[in-house]
């Protein structure tokens, strides 16, 4: 029989993007997202109608609502991705960090745990709980080093503090009720249909706007960046492969400071689509107030997963970001409804339902 898995958050980013990979793998999928500002069904709109793919608007801090859908799929693993995901916004408001990424990864693990609880031995023995989280539940580098599996956790913007919180947490049942779990750990992801409040798709659709490039601060921070699929076909990786009770650091080995990932974008844009006034996107780039706790660098020693389960990235940075520009300039309906919040209404278009 085909194996279904509960996917959490599979209208995201990310998300979105493993759903594909997994139908394509012959799973069975069970989206399970509550369809926040940065949930959006038009992002899967070709796997809406495969026969494999099921969907529930449903929050994960509904006991209830996961009790009933572990009940109706039995399904053969979770991969919880469903998260409140960007750091400015937990600064201005860290509730919904709180509530979604801690009290909603407590109430999917118990959901889990009960579910898990009543399979038959061989069904408990190949269920996995698959968490993903960041690479900012390790805090902030100095100009040398790299975070592993073993870099102690030093969250520092609300955010991280609530991944960390369900990151513990998660292993906390593992150890004390011995569901089997595994956790990965990524850096910065870019791709297509990643949510334009994030460095990439934000410059990117600024730039294509004539509108400003805010850098914070001296545009110095590092990041390492890491292409969607790539970070999708490693989570297919170790969730078919990795060990139970394991954590797999993922990375790209692609850092780069902040301006000069302004400054790549807007050469391929110079390039893709010149500004009618001929001047270069560059010059739209303006320095603005730091983000407050702004973390200087991260980085990853992906050499575990890389070693272990013989993942590593396809895409450079340079092949994986022109791709990304590509991907906007084709899709300029998915930029559109996105910038017009016309995409919240895909449900009600397409499943005759009220959003
Ligand atoms: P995203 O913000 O694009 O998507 C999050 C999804 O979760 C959305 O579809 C949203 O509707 C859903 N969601 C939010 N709250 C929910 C709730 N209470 N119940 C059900 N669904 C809910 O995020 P993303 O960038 O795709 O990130 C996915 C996961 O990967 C997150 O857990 C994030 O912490 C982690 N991660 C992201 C990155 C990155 O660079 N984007 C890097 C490493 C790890
Ligand atoms: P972001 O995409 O928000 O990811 P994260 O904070 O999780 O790393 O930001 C990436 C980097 O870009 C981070 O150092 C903050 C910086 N940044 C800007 O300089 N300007 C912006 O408008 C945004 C959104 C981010």
């Amino acid at each position: 029989m085909t194996r279904a898995v509960l996917v959490t958050g599979g209208a995201g980013f990310i998300g979105s993007s493993l759903v594909r990979i997994l139908l394509d793998a012959g799973y069975r999928i069970i989206n399970v997202d509550k369809l926040t500002y940065a949930g959006n069904l038009e992002s899967l709109a070709e796997c809406s109608g495969h026969p494999g793919y099921a969907f529930s608007q449903t929050d994960i801090c509904d006991r209830a609502a996961l009790d009933a859908l572990f009940a109706a799929h039995r399904p053969a693993g979770v991969i919880h991705l469903a998260a409140e995901s960007h750091v400015d916004r937990s600064i201005h408001a860290a509730g919904d960090f709180v509530q979604t990424n801690v009290v909603g990864t407590f109430t999917l693990l118990e959901a889990a745990r009960a579910y898990w609880g009543s399979l038959a031995a061989e069904q408990r023995d190949s269920f996995r709980f698959h968490h993903v989280s960041t690479d900012e539940v390790f805090g902030s580098l100095g100009r040398e080093g790299k975070f592993h599996e073993a870099t102690a956790y030093d969250p520092r913007s609300p955010y991280s503090a609530s991944k960390a919180s369900s990151d513990h947490l998660v292993r906390a049942w593992h150890h004390t009720y011995g569901l089997p779990i595994v956790v990965t750990n990524c850096s910065n992801n870019y791709g297509p249909r990643q949510f334009p409040e994030k460095l990439i798709p934000l410059m990117m659709l600024n730039a294509l706007a004539g509108k400003p490039l805010p850098i914070y601060g001296k545009g110095d921070n590092v990041r390492d960046w890491l292409h969607v699929g790539d970070h999708a076909r490693a989570l297919h990786r170790v969730f078919e492969r990795g060990g139970i009770g394991e954590t797999y650091c993922i990375g790209g080995n692609s850092e780069k400071t902040n301006l000069e990932v302004v400054d790549a974008l807007c050469a391929i844009l110079d390039e893709m689509r010149p500004r009618a006034d001929g001047r270069g996107y560059a010059t739209l780039k303006t320095f603005v107030a730091d983000r407050p706790g702004h973390d200087q660098r991260y980085a990853i020693d992906a050499s575990k997963i890389e070693r272990e389960l013989g993942w590593s990235p396809q895409e450079t940075f340079a092949s994986g970001l022109r791709k990304t520009v590509d991907w906007y300039l084709a899709n300029d309906a998915w930029v559109a409804h996105v910038q017009s919040g016309e995409y919240r209404n895909w449900i009600a278009r397409n499943y005759g339902e009220r959003a």
